[in-house]
């Protein structure tokens, strides 16, 4: 079989983990392959919802094992604390049914601190990160003093690196930042407990991947983030720190250059962004509140990790095209269709202007787009709930219209339409 790669056309919250959840149904494998606990991926079944912020979302699915790859950076008190959640709603989570990448770095109680340090540092510039460590994480991984899975192995070694790791980010806490330092004694029973208890899923993933494969089974690899959050092709500096798009699914698995299936793109039916960075279709006036919601509903677009309300806006037709180009999307799910009922306008990103010049595409993709305004085309609305619709044929004409013309501007076709959180609020289309 070929790999089938899910990954978000935006800036985060597409609705992956409801995608990845349903397209894992008879997987095999369902693999994380970037980022940490600074995702939170919401999936609905019947009553019960379940957030996720490391484990893969295919793994509410008992038959399926979840496995965390190379690029994720995990958080083990995060992890355990998963793994329990989901121990307790009847799920098995042993390591016949969860493997981590002996080589994916771990984040510290440090590598927190240093996250709040360098935002504070940053003032009215703040990146608006999440606060989870990822990015110090990271930079540890590129300075090559990071702690990796394998360090778990060995609790004595484990022992002696932790300190120097402690003592190495509490010179940078103190020095630079004027912050205070860790206490290493302290936190290293913890880590060492967490240690023991993970042990016995550390492995090499790429290799379970291949075999699975190379058996015939269906395997999925999950993105986190999206792709204007990646950290070289994304909106620089407001992005995450790793790389998210899903080219990368071959490295953050630990897997060679293989044949990919699918990749198919995740795309929120408008457009929204947690934390600081350029919006060009941003809307500020009252249909921000019929996008965003109040609150009141599980869906609305307050984030899963921090709560903060997201910043909204219309589906911009010119950064999904990017998107799809560098991704190499075959197909999309456009979720959230449920959410534009109602509205008295429907409006799409077609183009750029930079004065009387227009740009079908960012001549330096969407690091600086402060000097482009976005043109709009208006597409007739809809009153109708879509929430029971489950076919194409009763979809509303403007609806229609309007995912017509998200396949137009995007250049890729939507085989699957949501409309709701829930697993069987989606219309399947034959593309
Ligand atoms: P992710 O980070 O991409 O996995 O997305 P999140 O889980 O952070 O945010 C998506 C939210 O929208 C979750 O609360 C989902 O349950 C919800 N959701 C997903 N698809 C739909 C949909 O089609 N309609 C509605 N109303 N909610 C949806
Ligand atoms: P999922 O997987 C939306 C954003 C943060 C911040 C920037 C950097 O649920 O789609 P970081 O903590 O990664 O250093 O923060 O990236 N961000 C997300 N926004 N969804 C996410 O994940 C995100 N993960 C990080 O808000 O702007
Ligand atoms: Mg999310």
């Amino acid at each position: 079989m070929a790999l089938e790669i899910v990954v978000g056309t935006q800036w985060g919250d597409e609705g992956k983990g409801r995608v990845v959840d349903m397209l894992s149904a008879g997987a095999a494998i369902v693999a994380r392959y970037n980022g940490g606990d600074n995702a939170g991926h919401t999936v609905t079944v019947g009553s019960t919802t379940f957030k996720l912020h490391l484990l893969p979302s295919g793994m509410i699915h008992p038959e399926t094992m979840g496995i965390l790859g190379t690029g994720v950076v995990i958080n083990p008190a995060t992890l355990l604390k998963e793994m329990d959640m989901l121990r307790s709603r009847g799920l098995e989570v042993t390591p016949q049914r969860l493997r981590l990448s002996f080589a994916a770095h771990l984040i510290t109680p440090v590598h927190q601190a240093l996250d709040a340090a360098q935002e504070a540092a940053r003032g009215k510039d703040q990146l608006g990160t999440t606060g989870r460590g990822i990015g110090p994480a990271y930079t540890d991984r590129a300075s090559r003093r990071g702690l990796r899975a394998m360090d778990l192995l060995d609790l004595d070694q484990f022992a002696e690196k932790f300190k120097v790791h402690i003592a190495a980010a509490n010179l940078a806490l103190v020095n630079l930042y004027h912050a205070e330092p860790l206490d290493g004694a302290a936190l290293l029973p913890e880590y060492l407990n967490f240690a023991r208890q993970l042990q016995p899923y550390v492995d090499d993933v790429g290799r379970q991947v291949q075999a699975a494969l190379a058996e015939g089974k269906r395997v999925l690899a999950e993105g986190a983030q999206g792709t204007l959050l990646d950290i070289d092709l994304g909106t620089y500096p407001f992005v995450t720190s790793s790389s998210s798009l899903a080219p990368a699914a071959l490295t953050g698995l630990g897997i060679g250059i293989m044949p990919v299936g699918r990749i198919i793109g995740v795309t929120k039916a408008f457009q929204t962004r947690v934390g600081a960075g350029p919006f060009p279709t941003e809307v500020m006036d009252e249909n921000a509140e019929r996008l965003r919601g109040t609150g009141s509903k599980p869906w609305d677009e307050f984030g899963t990790t921090t709560g903060r309300p997201r910043r909204v806006g219309w589906l911009d037709g010119v950064l999904l095209r990017y998107a799809v180009r560098i991704n190499g999307v075959t197909e999309q799910t456009l979720t959230k269709m449920d959410v534009l009922s109602g509205l008295p306008v429907q409006r799409i990103c077609v183009a750029y202007r930079t004065g009387d010049k227009i740009w079908d595409h960012l001549p330096m993709g969407p690091a600086d787009l402060s000097t482009f305004e976005a043109v709009y085309e208006d597409l007739p609305s809809w009153d109708a709930d879509l929430t029971g619709i489950r076919t194409w044929e009763e979809l509303p004409s403007a609806a229609k219209q309007y995912v017509c013309r998200v396949e137009e501007v995007s250049g890729v076709p939507v085989s699957y339409i949501s409309v709701g959180p829930e697993r069987d609020q989606v219309i399947e289309r034959s593309v």
